[in-house]
């Protein structure tokens, strides 16, 4: 049994009205609780075992909520800001009840995967330090990007304030000579930890510049190709269940050595 829970802390957590509503819901007997009609908001119930009913529709409790945006450019990965705009924002109502807040960052001018959620212990494990969590970035790079960026990158780069960056696996995808002489690559680059634009600053220190980034994996997770930008869904079991177990082992590895 699951810890009892006040019927109108269920329903308002669950987005049905303010206590005060529901309190006037539940009174004009628009609840029930395992067949029966309720006329007291107060209520404990047995928030996995009881069946509550608001009107014809099954209220599912649940406190945590995974989502996976594709973020756009032009707004900020932050819960709240007094100028800009944050990916919170692109959130239907209802589902901000919950309050989940963005895994990481990503910076404003870059795209895609972006994971939301209100389960601090997931978050921690993607983001701590001492774990090593696969990020895959797709970038546009000015310049020629070379086997020797890739070698480089390979043995770890020293960035703007020194630190040296852990081995990072680069794919040159293609690469462009444009009409003025000038060149363009496309790249997909995997790294393991995340700095403060790290991307940017792993190019900045080969003397490059990345014109566009985009996040397409974190972990296991993987961005969607059928989510349009600025969209997002609620992660499927297997993902879910996926990343979790993928946190784990990262730790479990951590513990062993
Ligand atoms: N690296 C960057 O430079 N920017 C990001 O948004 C993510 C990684």
């Amino acid at each position: 049994m699951a810890k009892p829970i006040r019927l109108d802390k269920l329903l308002s957590h669950m987005g049905y009205g303010s206590r005060s509503e529901i309190k006037k819901a539940v009174k004009q007997g628009k609840v029930t609780v395992n067949d029966r009609l309720v006329k007291d908001s107060g209520l404990n119930v047995d928030p996995e075992n009881d069946e509550v009913y608001w009107q014809d529709t099954r209220v599912m409790y649940r406190d945590v909520i995974y989502f996976m945006m594709h973020k756009p450019q032009g707004v900020i990965s932050a819960t709240e800001d007094t100028r800009e705009r944050t990916v919170i924002d692109l959130l239907q109502p209802e589902d901000r009840l919950l309050k989940p807040f963005p895994v990481g960052r990503l910076d404003k001018d870059t795209e895609g995967l972006l994971l939301l959620t209100n389960d601090g212990q997931l978050a921690h494990e993607l983001l701590s330090p001492r774990k090593h969590v696969d990020k895959t970035y797709e970038a546009i790079v000015a310049g020629k990007v070379s086997e020797e960026d890739r070698d480089l990158f390979e043995r770890g780069v020293q960035l703007d304030d020194g630190y040296v960056t852990m081995p990072a696996v680069l794919h040159i995808d293609h690469v462009e000579e444009q009409s003025d002489g000038s060149f363009t690559s496309r790249i997909t680059l995997t790294i393991r930890e995340g700095k403060f634009h790290q991307v940017k600053r792993m190019f900045e220190a080969v003397g490059k510049r990345v014109t566009y980034l985009r996040r397409i994996t974190m972990g296991t997770l993987e961005l969607d190709p059928g989510l349009p930008l600025g969209r997002y869904r609620e992660l499927t079991e297997q993902e879910l269940v996926s990343l979790q177990d993928h946190a784990a082992s990262v730790k479990a590895k951590k513990t062993q050595t």
